[in-house]
C-alpha cells in the first residue's frame, strides 16, 4: 500500500485537512468500521439519540463527510443537510445517499442564516476544525433558540489502566491497520496525534460554555473513548456582558 497520500499537521491548516480527507474519502467508511473495531455505529446510535429530532425539524450535521452520520436522520424522514468542506468526501456521500442534500461549506463560516436548524450535530469533525471555539460560535449562530447541539469526539478514557491501553493502540495498532486498509494510511497518523492533543471532556464542555451554549452535558462511551456533548441554545439570547466599556460609561454618565 503507497504511503504517499498527505496528511494535516496539529496546526490544522484547513488545505491540508481538506486535501487529507479527500485522500481518505473512497475508503473512510470501511476504515473506520475497522478501526473502532465496529464500534461506530452504536456511538452514531447515541448521537441520534441525543439529537432527538422529530419529523417538521432541520437538523444540520456538520463536518457531515461522506455523509454516514446524517443518514439515520433521512432514513427517519428529518430533514438534514450535510456540510463538510471537502469535496472528496461530498462526492462520495452524494454518490452513495443522492436523496440528502449536501452543502460544501466551512464550519468557521458556515453558509446558513441566524436561526436555520432546530439542532446541530457534528460527529468527530470538531477536533479537526482549525479553529474549534469559532465553530462552536457559528454552530450557535445558526441554531434556532431553544435549539440543541450535540457533539460526537474522541475523549479522554478516565480509567488510568483503560487509557494506557488506549494510547497504546492508538500509537502502534491503528496506523498499522490503516496501511492495510486505507488509500492515506498517513492520514491515521494524524488521526491518532490529533485525539491525543484534543482537550478532555471538561474542558470542551467549557468551551461550549463560553460560545454561548447552556445546559451543557456529556456522556462518555466506552470508558471515555468517545464523549457525547449536548448543550442548549438558550430561548432569551442574554444581554450582552458588562465589559470594561460599559463600566467606563457608566462612570462618565455618574460624573456629569
Ligand atoms: C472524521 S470525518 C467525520 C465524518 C462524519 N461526520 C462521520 O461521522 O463519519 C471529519 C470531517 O470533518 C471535515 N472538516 C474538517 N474541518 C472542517 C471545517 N472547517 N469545515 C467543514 N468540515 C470540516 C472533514 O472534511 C471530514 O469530512
Amino acid at each position: 500500500m503507497s504511503s504517499a497520500g498527505s496528511r494535516a499537521s496539529l496546526e490544522k491548516r484547513p488545505d491540508e485537512v481538506q486535501t487529507m480527507f479527500d485522500e481518505v474519502a473512497p475508503r473512510y467508511d470501511v476504515v473506520n468500521d475497522l478501526l473502532s473495531l465496529g464500534q461506530a455505529r452504536r456511538w452514531r446510535k447515541v448521537v441520534v439519540d441525543a439529537v432527538g429530532a422529530t419529523p417538521g425539524q432541520r437538523v444540520l450535521d456538520l463536518a457531515a463527510g461522506t455523509g454516514t452520520s446524517a443518514e439515520p436522520y433521512a432514513d427517519a424522514g428529518i430533514d438534514v443537510v450535510a456540510c463538510d468542506f471537502s469535496l472528496g468526501m461530498l462526492k462520495v456521500g452524494k454518490r452513495r445517499r443522492p436523496d440528502i442534500d449536501f452543502i460544501a461549506g466551512d464550519a468557521t463560516n458556515l453558509p446558513f442564516t441566524d436561526h436555520a436548524f432546530d439542532a446541530v450535530t457534528i460527529s468527530f469533525g470538531l477536533r479537526n476544525v482549525n479553529d474549534p471555539q469559532q465553530a462552536l460560535r457559528e454552530m450557535y449562530r445558526v441554531t434556532k433558540p431553544g435549539g440543541r447541539l450535540v457533539i460526537a469526539e474522541f475523549s479522554s478514557p478516565v480509567n488510568h489502566l483503560w487509557r494506557t491501553m488506549y494510547l497504546e493502540y492508538l500509537m502502534r495498532a491503528l496506523p498499522e491497520i490503516a496501511r492495510r486498509a486505507s488509500s492515506n494510511p498517513d492520514a491515521y497518523v494524524y488521526l491518532a496525534e490529533s485525539i491525543r492533543a484534543w482537550p478532555d471532556q471538561d474542558h470542551l464542555a467549557a468551551w461550549l460554555a463560553e460560545a454561548g451554549w447552556a445546559q451543557v452535558a456529556y456522556r462518555n462511551l466506552a470508558g471515555g473513548i468517545v464523549a457525547v456533548h449536548r448543550a442548549f441554545k438558550p430561548e432569551a439570547e442574554p444581554a450582552p456582558a458588562a465589559g470594561p466599556l460599559a463600566k467606563v460609561r457608566r462612570a462618565r454618565g455618574r460624573s456629569r
